[in-house]
């Protein structure tokens, strides 16, 4: 039986200034779960740490068994840890009115006698326009830096990756139009008969919107910063799932913390006399733990299947004694 060679108690000491965690995977693979035990066991290291949620769709209030929305919450009975679900709906209303007032600008600017109403529904119809306010929110609470490590429950798998690579495509974007904004400009001063400076409220935007997209990607590209572990089933579906995400990360420089493999049911439970369904997913399970531990050097953790949901603190703290397992200290239990 192949071993684990590092846990994620060992990633951790590795990473002593891990300060980005998020969990990637399929739908109902135990991302929510994971984020909640792996923010209260770097809590219980002594870090202030935030649990967040973007997504539009919140669990940790249901995860925690206590309501964290739409501000940052003490967790009961948690010290140094802090959860917070963030209103997407309000972030959406304000920057659909902050791009109202800059398309307004720019089409006084060059002069277009258009109703700016058209572009702005066009513009914030767009699908990618709320997983834009999602990463807007976070990068917002990763650059206030107010806590020692987030941890972040994300969108289920593809969304998280378009929001990286959104990054990269936005500053490509941003770069031609500030370049393009710089001709216009230019061309404006070489034939304006005012030799005043115009404010330029669009290009001042974009500006530090390049800026902050250029630091997310920095901190979120640093391996000694940030990690997304990548979580599975033995099952061939959310398997699929994670090595077509490993290999994206790959490619887009993001820093893969390893593999978590949830819900392995407990052999030792298992007898010949067990009902048949059961005998039948061990060996289901079986089969795919042989395939995870051939294409995957890098488990940090099998966890098994519990006879219930993990729901409020104590269950995370249960779950927590699994996942980071404290190393026997030499000379103890004599
Ligand atoms: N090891 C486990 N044993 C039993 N139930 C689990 C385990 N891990 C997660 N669960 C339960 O499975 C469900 C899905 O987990 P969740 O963390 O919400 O998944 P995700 O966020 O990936 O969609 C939840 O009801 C959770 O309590
Ligand atoms: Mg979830």
């Amino acid at each position: 039986m192949p071993e684990i060679t590092t846990s994620l108690t060992d990633f951790m000491t590795d990473h002593p200034h891990l300060k980005f965690s998020f969990f990637g995977g399929k739908g109902g693979v135990g991302k929510t779960v994971m984020a909640g035990v792996t923010a209260l066991h770097l809590a219980s290291q002594g870090k202030r740490v935030m649990l967040a949620s973007t997504n539009p769709v919140h669990s940790l209030s249901g995860l925690l068994d206590q309501d964290v929305y739409g501000k940052a919450t003490p967790v009961n009975n948690v010290p140094n840890l802090w959860a917070y679900e963030i209103d997407t709906k309000e972030t959406i209303e304000r920057s659909k009115q902050d791009i109202k007032t800059k398309i307004r600008w720019f089409l006084k600017f060059a002069e277009i006698s258009t109703q700016a109403d058209m572009f702005v529904e066009s513009a914030t119809m767009n699908p990618a326009f709320e997983e834009s306010a999602m990463f807007e929110n976070m990068v917002d609470l990763m650059f206030k830096n107010e806590y020692d490590a987030y941890v972040f429950d994300t969108a289920p798998t593809a969304n998280a990756r378009r929001l990286l690579g959104m990054s990269k495509v936005y500053s490509l974007w941003v770069n031609k139009m500030v370049k393009s904004r710089e001709e216009a400009q230019s061309l404006r001063d070489l034939f304006s008969f005012t030799k005043k400076k115009e404010a330029d409220p669009l290009m001042d935007y974009l500006l530090s919107f390049r800026e902050r997209i250029a630091h997310a990607r920095d901190l979120l590209t640093d391996p000694a910063l940030t990690a997304f572990f990548f979580m599975t089933l033995p099952e061939a579906l959310p398997i699929a799932v994670i090595k077509r995400f490993i290999n994206w990360f790959h490619d887009f420089g993001i820093p893969v913390g390893g593999v978590i493999v949830n819900m392995l049911i407990d052999k030792a439970q298992v007898r010949a006399d067990s009902p048949e369904f059961v005998r039948n997913r061990v060996a289901m399970q079986d089969n795919y733990m042989a395939e995870i531990w051939r294409d995957f050097d890098n488990v940090r953790a099998v966890l098994p299947l519990f006879d219930n949901e993990v729901r409020g603190t104590a269950a995370l703290r249960m779950v927590a004694d699994y996942a980071f397992p404290q190393p026997v200290a030499a000379g103890m239990g004599k």
